[in-house]
């Protein structure tokens, strides 16, 4: 089982602790079942309100299952996607499992891009003090992104969005149906947007109604006039669909 704590794509949801200790206490059929503990936006705030979600590890090997989750997290959306720092955690018998494998695969980690990171991090502090000076970045385009919204499709009753406290997305809810018609409509008038059913296994959206809005990357100007536009678009298919 996949599993992204913090901040998961596309709604931002947090694994809460409870949830977590059901998800390590389950007994399961298959005596390897494991949870891939993918715990890539951990360090990924956009408010004050810096969630933390569960130690799944300890839950785990509280509940007699200690194998039972495999953790791992990169630095690839910290410092370099491609090129930055991975990480793995698990029980010693996962661990050595792991590295009996990793040392068939490889010599040896890249140890100069490890250097690198920790002469430019310190510390864990100085960690979390580049996330800040990230989220100085991306945290006006999320706010540009839900005031736009709010704005042009509040009160119509053809939407809704999620307001994410960190990760790298907000979720749109349009007329089930229509999604994808958006996503047209958005192409022809010059905005891409990730394709309907991005999110979903095989790319299908049941319902046809969930968008993935991913404002991190176009300058501020750019993803207001999109999200301008992108309301524009769920308002007209919405009245399309009203009209069949
Ligand atoms: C949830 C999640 N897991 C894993 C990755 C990939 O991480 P890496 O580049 O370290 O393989 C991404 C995207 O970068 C992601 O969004």
């Amino acid at each position: 089982m996949w599993v992204v704590p913090t901040y998961a794509n596309p709604d931002g949801s947090v694994v809460t602790e409870d949830v977590a200790r059901a998800l390590v206490s389950v007994p399961a059929a298959a005596p390897d079942f494991r949870i891939l503990w993918d715990n890539a936006y951990a360090l990924h705030h956009l408010t004050d309100d810096e969630v933390r979600s569960a130690d799944a590890i300890s839950l785990a090997a509280e509940a007699g299952h200690p194998d039972r989750v495999i953790l791992y997290a990169s630095t690839s959306k910290i410092t370099f996607a491609g090129a930055g720092v991975a990480f793995l955690a698990s029980s010693s018998a996962n661990v050595g499992w792991y590295k009996k494998h990793l040392s068939a695969q490889s010599i040896g980690p890249d140890k100069v891009n490890q250097l690198r990171h920790a002469l430019f991090f310190g510390d864990a502090d100085g960690v979390r003090a580049h996330m800040r000076k990230h989220r100085d970045i991306i945290a006006p385009k999320f706010d540009a992104v839900t005031s736009i919204l709010a704005e042009r499709l509040g009160g119509t009753g053809v939407a809704s969005w999620t307001e994410p406290k960190g990760g790298y997305f907000v979720s749109l809810e349009v007329v089930p149906g229509t999604a994808s018609r958006v996503v047209e409509l958005a192409q022809a008038a010059g905005i891409a947007l990730t394709p309907a059913g991005a999110p979903f296994p095989y790319g299908k959206d049941p319902e046809d109604k969930v968008l993935r809005l991913a404002p991190t990357l176009p300058p501020i100007e750019e993803v207001r006039v999109a999200m301008d536009g992108v309301a524009t678009c769920v308002l007209l298919a919405a009245a399309e669909a009203a009209a069949q």
